[in-house]
């Protein structure tokens, strides 16, 4: 026996001839993908450590979700938002690739420009606004698509959650909770449907419009205009459809790249794993990165949790550590807490550390970004969040059940304030005494180092520790 993978030996046949035949010629994966992730509820600051380490990538690649995630880069004083596209699309060297989330065909003005150097999966599903972008290369045929129904659909299921049950779950009404049901339903519509023939198309496309007419009677759907749209569209694709498992599988064992995988949302709106049923409908925990890109575990190298320094979240819910009070008004006006995608306030609260070691747990983080140090600047005291209780029964974990987490008491550690400015701090040294033992604090409860420090908007407002 030879070298092993994972520990798992080479296997070997006898052959008739006395030889021995090796079967698998076990090899470390060459290259394998970094990941970062949200560890809260979404609104971290992903974009800005996605741009940092893009910076020197060869390949950025977006695994789920849909254009209802928004992140925010900042260079040179400009601000760029993006909802669809990976943030990496800045470098320039970089190839962008969307895998396995759900695709609007028709992208924001703002995102066109930057799709010279971009390739989509013709597996993911498909929505409307995307074919403004002339893509490169869809290169995953399972890529979902997004239509018009699905959107009107979502718009509809919030005003019904808010008029039955007095409340909505606070969607982004991008259409992509509906698009990832009809995933499920297996009626959902991709790209590599589009690009096939169309009669089949257009047949499959009748047939999902009329599943949720059925549903939703008052729905407004122009069959025949979006399906003339929708041919247009998949004329200007087809030339750039290509398989995105064969793509991955040759960015992976091919010569020496370095890719990143830039997650949206967060681990607390996981389908999954998250704060059901106040969730987005796709994983945005590690396990989207193998599902959505078709990327085996064993490729999968280290794994970046994005936190900020604080809590925030986005709509209705459960939220412990929230503060509805002026600690929380600060925090979101120094915070400038504000969705990109919906301009909605978020909500804001201190940081909670069982949410966050729970967030590892699924995760596996190699190392954290910590950002918005530089929000807590004024604060005299700093609480964190460090175990739950009920009905004071101590929770050893974070509860699954919703109503037992509208129910939690949060046992609070109080730190020091270090009430001066951090945003011009370069180095760890250089932070405030009560800075550095707040980020020592974080790495102590959940073992795990911090390897960044953001204390500002922009790409150079970071502090990297090791
Ligand atoms: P989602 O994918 O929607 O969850 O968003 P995101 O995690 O990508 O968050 P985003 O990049 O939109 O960042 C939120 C905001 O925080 C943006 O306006 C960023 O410019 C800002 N931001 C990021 N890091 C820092 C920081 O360290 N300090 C300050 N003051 N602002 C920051």
């Amino acid at each position: 026996e030879t070298a092993s993978l994972n520990g798992e030996p080479a296997f070997k046949r006898p052959r008739e001839n006395g030889q021995v035949e090796s079967l698998r010629t076990p090899k470390e994966p060459r290259n394998k993908v970094t990941v970062v992730l949200g560890a809260q509820w979404g609104d971290e600051g992903k974009g800005k450590v996605v741009d940092l380490l893009a910076m020197d990538a060869d390949l950025v690649c977006r695994c789920q979700g849909g254009n209802n995630a928004g992140h925010t880069v900042v260079v040179d004083s400009v601000e760029y938002d993006f909802h669809l596209l990976p943030s990496g699309v800045l470098n320039k060297k970089a190839v962008s690739f969307i895998g396995g989330l759900t695709l609007s065909l028709a992208c924001r003005n703002d995102e066109r420009d930057k799709r010279e150097r971009l390739k989509i999966s013709d597996r993911a599903h498909i929505g409307k606004s995307c074919f403004e972008i002339p893509l490169i290369s869809f290169s995953l045929p399972h890529l979902l698509i997004v239509f018009n129904f699905h959107q009107a659909v979502d718009g509809i299921q919030e005003q019904q959650r808010q008029l039955q049950a007095g409340k909505n779950l606070g969607t982004t009404k991008k259409g992509i909770g509906p698009a990832y049901s009809s995933k499920a339903a297996r009626n959902g519509l991709r790209v590599c449907d589009l690009v096939s023939d169309f009669t089949v198309f257009e047949e499959k496309f009748r047939v999902l419009a009329e599943h949720f007419l059925t549903m939703y009677p008052n729905l407004n759907v122009d069959i025949d205009n979006e399906l003339q749209q929708l041919k247009e569209y998949a004329e200007r694709l087809r030339p750039l459809v290509t398989d995105g498992v064969y793509f991955m599988h040759k960015a992976l064992t091919g010569p020496s790249k370095k890719i990143l995988v830039e997650g949206a949302n967060a681990a607390l709106l996981d389908i999954d794993f998250g704060t059901y049923p106040c969730v987005t409908s796709s994983n945005c925990t590690v396990g989207g990165v193998c599902t959505g890109l078709g990327v085996p575990p064993s490729y999968v190298g280290r794994v970046y949790g994005v936190v900020k320094a604080y809590t925030t979240r986005v709509g209705v819910g459960a939220f412990p550590t929230e503060q509805d009070n002026e600690v929380g008004n600060l925090l979101q006006s120094r915070g400038r807490e504000f969705g990109v995608t919906t301009a909605r306030q978020r909500r804001c609260g201190w940081l909670d550390l069982v949410l966050v070691r729970y967030a590892h747990m699924v995760n596996g983080f190699t190392a954290i970004a910590l950002t918005k140090l530089d929000i807590l600047d004024t604060l005299p005291e700093i609480k964190v969040g460090v175990a739950y209780s009920v009905d004071d029964e101590p929770l050893p974990s974070f509860p699954a059940n919703m109503d037992v987490l509208t129910r939690v008491s949060v046992k609070y550690e109080t730190l020091p304030g270090w009430c001066c400015s951090t945003v011009d701090v370069r180095c760890f040294e250089e932070l405030p005494s009560q800075a550095q033992s707040y980020i020592r604090f974080i790495e102590d409860f959940l073992q795990v180092p911090v390897k960044w420090i953001g204390v500002g908007k922009s790409r150079e407002s970071m502090i990297k520790l090791f």
